[in-house]
């Protein structure tokens, strides 16, 4: 689970038992949130052994929503001290040519225990340099990935496997998974670690895309353990699927902007459309990493229609952070 023991860089690192016991852990944590007892307890969590409290920085190059809150939320119920830098390119010395490296030490000079990153992606490898500086210089932070441009998404990877099993864990756990991830396949990280991660369980993934937009080969070449299938709509496996999983168009990924005809023809192709919600199977469940664009229509949160689990993602989002952060101290402290 842990590059190099310490950081969490890449959804490859996971394997079964790694995510199980992630699952399992996250359970835990959503039991304990629901007493005093239980938040007193995890309260501490985030502590060295004299008491002092676990100082984490979080820095951030892309806008978040989200995933910035919920891990400063989760150090918040965890007991740790946090710091938020956001629009982290501009505002510090790499908009004046200082080193990706140079950036990272600074950082963790002040001595924080753990720097969650997102990166937007121009510069080969961020996460992993990042890492692999900090233990040539002889630093103990932590570097936790929270979205490397278009390349992976690890702790939503972990959010969203977790939003599965907590809906259909026997299903997920005996292999038997339908999952379809529609839409901008070619530059969504999240899907991308999904796919990476959900390998160790089996089951099927329908990617269903324009053929131009398709996961990248790097990636496909990692999926032997589940069946994965290209298909262009959806109309044709409606039926078959457990889990939708739609995405954005990722605009900002793009050195051409797309047109209107073509994001109209998103919308339609890769959107949940009325035509959509009377298809598929009454017992399937619609997911998105969230932002939604125009694919998902509609009033957030939504009302009336149970098979969106979307808002539960966001919470799950949370709580998966917080087991996160603690098996990592447990690892690092134990
Ligand atoms: C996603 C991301 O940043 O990759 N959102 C998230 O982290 N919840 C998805 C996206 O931006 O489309």
């Amino acid at each position: 689970m842990f590059y190099n023991g310490r950081h969490i860089i890449s959804a490859r690192d996971f394997d079964r038992g790694d995510l199980l016991s992630v699952f399992q852990r996250t359970a835990d944590i959503e039991k304990k949130m629901k007493t005093p007892h239980g938040r007193r307890e995890l309260g501490v969590v985030l502590k060295h052994s004299d008491g002092a409290p676990w100082r984490v920085k979080v820095m951030f190059d892309e806008p978040s929503t989200r995933t910035m809150d919920s891990f400063r939320e989760a150090c918040k119920a965890l007991g740790a001290d946090c710091t938020v830098t956001t629009n982290m390119k501009a505002t510090s010395s790499r908009a004046k040519g200082e080193s990706w490296e140079d950036t990272v030490l600074m950082s963790a000079i002040y001595g924080y225990n753990c720097l969650v990153i997102r990166h937007d992606g121009t510069e080969p490898h961020a996460m992993r340099r990042a890492a692999d500086t900090l233990k040539a210089y002889g630093f103990e932070a932590s570097v936790i990935n929270a979205g490397e441009g278009n390349i992976e998404h690890p702790t939503q990877m972990v959010l969203d496997l977790y939003t599965m099993w907590a809906y259909r864990r026997e299903r997920f756990e005996a292999g038997k998974l339908v999952c379809a991830f529609v839409g901008d396949l070619a530059d969504s990280r999240t899907i991308h670690s999904n796919l990476l991660a959900l390998r160790h369980f089996g089951g099927k993934a329908y990617l269903v895309s324009f053929p131009d937009n398709n996961v990248p080969d790097s990636i496909l070449q990692e999926t032997d353990g589940i069946t994965v299938e290209k298909v262009e709509c959806w109309d044709q496996i409606a039926g078959e699927v457990n889990f939708w999983y739609f995405t954005r168009l990722q605009k900002e990924r793009r050195s051409v902007q797309p047109d209107a005809d073509f994001e109209r023809r998103y919308s339609e192709c890769y959107g949940a459309t009325e035509r959509f919600w009377r298809a598929i199977h009454p017992d399937a469940f619609v997911m998105h990493p969230l932002p939604r664009g125009p694919e998902i229509p509609g009033k957030f949160p939504p009302l009336g229609e149970p098979r969106i689990v979307y808002h539960k993602q966001v919470y799950y989002g949370w709580m998966t952070r917080m087991a996160l952060f603690s098996l990592l101290h447990e690892a690092r402290e134990a």
